[in-house]
């Protein structure tokens, strides 16, 4: 029996995916626990690609359960167009794929004003998905949001629609020069989407707590990362949830002293998308190079990512925040080509040096990465399986990070398939 929590330990896209699914072989229950339609977990199974943006890896293992916890935002649109998907893959969801009652829907208006907003921002844009996130999350914190269970008294649910939308169209048409949105249409669509999704709903913080009782293998799956994390990533450049360990708690409603391992998942270089200080970025050759030996572009919205050297002032932060058991070191693969790599160690502001991360955006924005030079390693690795039968470079690779991040690396990816991972 154990709960383990899955958490992005830089900006997202570390290669949470595979490691769920990898994880899930031996899980009954999957939970993803913030976050909405904007992640993208890629699954790679055999000459397959899987992309999931709502639905819990472990819905590519039969037997696993799947929860999307009362954390996150869902967009039924979205949900149905990957159900559709998933189905076409011949992948039963029968019983096992189900949603909170408590979890706070995404309507067009949430879509329209993120997209909106963003577009009328000069320097300031934050690079959203544009999924409705942010004004979706807004809207729950303001104690005006809908819920799954909202759907399912429909007078009730007219009423509460009604009075957010007038709201919503005052915004779109005063603040944003925009047609209105007509309400007819909206109401009779979420109808439609009510009844298709009851089979799914549950009081999911039941199920787990069930499930925990009963002493099955638990995941819990984060999505984004700790430094997209509303309070602790680089705020204003962040998403609108807690990816971090406490996002778990809430976005479930497990207790704390459910968890035993927190597994934070790490790149072995560093990505972000969207806008946002990003201190080791590489905007040359090696940036480049990064983007296209990674294939670094965003799952969700097809942006390519920035890319640059490992942080290691962002993942010791991450170690903090989080209280990791162990890490799981992403794309290892990657690196293999590079003569040398290089690691940031400490940040250079105002000519004095910074190891620890700092909150305000316009001093990140300004730091200059101080770093180390590793050398490189020459050599395919994507066969190895044992942590020996890695080139001996690679080894002192991963030994500098977990002598930087002060914490043991257990899984490390040197494939996107499947099977191309060392379990130590
Ligand atoms: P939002 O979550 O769509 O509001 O976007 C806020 C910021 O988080 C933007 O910089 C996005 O690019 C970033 N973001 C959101 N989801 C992901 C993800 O799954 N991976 C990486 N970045 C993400």
């Amino acid at each position: 029996m154990s709960v383990k929590v899955i958490i992005g330990a830089q900006w997202g896209d570390e290669g949470k995916g595979k490691l769920v699914d990898f994880l899930a072989e031996d899980a009954n229950v999957v939970a993803r626990y913030q976050g909405g339609a904007n992640a993208g977990h890629t699954v790679h199974i055999g000459d397959k690609k899987y992309i999931l943006h709502l639905i819990p890896g472990g819905i590519l293992r039969e037997n696993v359960t799947c929860i999307i916890g009362n954390g996150v935002v869902l967009d039924p649109e979205a949900f149905f167009t990957e159900l559709e998907l998933v189905k076409a893959e011949g992948i039963s969801i029968r019983d096992r794929l189900f949603i909170s009652d408590r979890a706070h829907l995404i309507l067009p208006y949430h879509k329209i004003i993120d997209q909106l907003s963003e577009k009328s921002k000069d320097t300031k844009k934050i690079g959203t998905t544009g999924r409705g996130i942010g004004p979706a999350y807004v809207d729950k914190y303001n104690r005006c949001g809908l819920r799954l269970s909202d759907l399912f008294n429909e007078s009730s649910f007219k009423v509460k629609l009604q009075e957010n939308l007038a709201a919503k169209n005052r915004v779109i048409v005063n603040e944003f020069n925009e047609d209105p949105i007509d309400f007819d249409n909206m109401f009779s669509q979420y109808m439609t989407y009510a009844g298709d999704l009851e089979p799914h709903i549950r009081d999911t913080q039941l199920l787990l707590y069930e499930a925990w009782q009963n002493g099955d293998n638990i995941i819990l799956e984060g999505a984004q990362g700790c430094l997209l994390d509303t309070d602790f990533g680089s705020y204003p450049f962040v998403t609108s949830s807690n990816p971090t360990v406490g996002g778990a708690i809430t976005g479930t409603g497990l207790p704390t002293t459910a968890i035993d391992t927190i597994i934070g998942v790490i790149k072995a270089y560093a990505t972000r998308v969207g806008s946002g200080p990003f201190p080791s970025e590489k905007t040359d050759d090696t940036g480049e190079r990064l983007r296209k030996l990674g294939h670094e572009f965003g799952a969700t919205t097809g942006r390519p990512r920035r890319c640059g050297w490992f942080d290691a002032v962002a993942a010791r932060y991450s170690v903090r925040i989080n209280g990791f058991t162990y890490l799981a070191l992403t794309k290892l693969d990657v690196l293999e080509k590079f003569p040398h790599i290089e690691v940031c160690v400490s940040y250079k502001y105002n000519n004095e040096t910074i190891s620890d991360f700092p909150a305000n955006p316009e001093i990140l924005n300004n730091c200059v990465p101080e770093t180390v030079t590793l050398p490189g390693w020459n050599e395919a690795i994507g066969h190895c399986r044992k942590f020996e039968e890695l080139p001996a470079n690679a080894q002192k690779y991963v030994k500098y990070i977990e002598e930087v991040c002060k914490t043991g690396v257990k899984y490390i990816s040197v494939g996107v398939e499947r099977n191309q991972i060392i379990v130590r």
